[in-house]
């Protein structure tokens, strides 16, 4: 089943609320993704929709890398696409980090590639923007955050105690390789490339 990633618009936050609300016991209020997407310069909010069968876009090498071939409609000019939301992203950049915000896919759609996909095109982003380094909180119980973090070069660098207002939950402090050096650029590549061909292979098998 095919997935496309655009940049977040105000008319489809109440839909990325409701996912959120599935994927977090700490949602955030509609308000607070509306402050997000009115200041496009400072981050980047994606949706993650289904948009039913056919190939999935594979990027153009020439091209500009992932954002905007997977992303056929990241401009702000494009008309809004009403297929569903199964998963969103966020992230700002502050100088030269980049700090990852928030990452959810709806439960039923888990294990497949897709939240990778989305942590691949917040990188993209960064790396476009001439960040040097992302980091990111995730709870100390989601193991299974954290392991994503870590295949893309995230490691363990402190605790923030209590973080969490629901069940003071400590958060686990994660920060990157640096996203410059031409190390990062070579394993993001192999990665990247790897996700391709295993979304692609689920999509032959949906569709044989
Ligand atoms: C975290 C989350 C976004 C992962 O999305 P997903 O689509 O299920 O993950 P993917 O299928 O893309 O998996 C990518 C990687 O994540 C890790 N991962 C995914 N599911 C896992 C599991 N059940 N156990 C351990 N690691 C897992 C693996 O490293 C995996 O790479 P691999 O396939 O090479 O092993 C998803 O679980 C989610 O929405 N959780 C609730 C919200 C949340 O916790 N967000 C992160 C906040 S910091």
């Amino acid at each position: 089943m095919p997935y496309k990633i655009e940049r977040m618009r105000i008319e489809d936050i109440a839909e990325v609320v409701a996912v959120d609300r599935r994927c977090f016991t700490t949602p955030w209020p509609a308000s607070a993704y509306r402050r997000e997407v009115m200041h496009p310069e400072k981050n980047l909010y994606v949706v993650l929709r289904r948009v039913g069968e056919g190939p999935l876009t594979q990027p153009d090498p020439k091209g500009g890398g992932f954002l905007t071939n997977i992303l056929p409609f990241f401009k702000d000019d494009a008309p809004p696409s009403s297929n569903p939301v199964v998963g969103y992203a966020g992230l700002w950049i502050v100088a030269d980090e980049a700090h990852v915000t928030t990452l959810g896919v709806l439960p039923e759609l888990r294990g497949l590639g897709l939240g990778e996909l989305l942590l691949i095109a917040l990188i993209e982003h960064a790396m476009g923007q001439g960040a040097h380094w992302m980091t990111l909180e995730a709870r100390v119980s989601n193991t299974v955050a954290q392991a994503l973090y870590r295949k893309y070069t995230f490691k363990d660098a402190g605790y923030r105690r209590r973080y969490y207002s629901d069940d003071g939950e400590d958060a686990l402090v994660m920060w990157s390789d640096r996203i410059d050096s031409p190390e990062f650029a070579d394993r993001f590549e192999q990665l990247k490339q790897r996700l391709y061909a295993s979304l692609e292979g689920s999509l032959a098998t949906e569709t044989a």
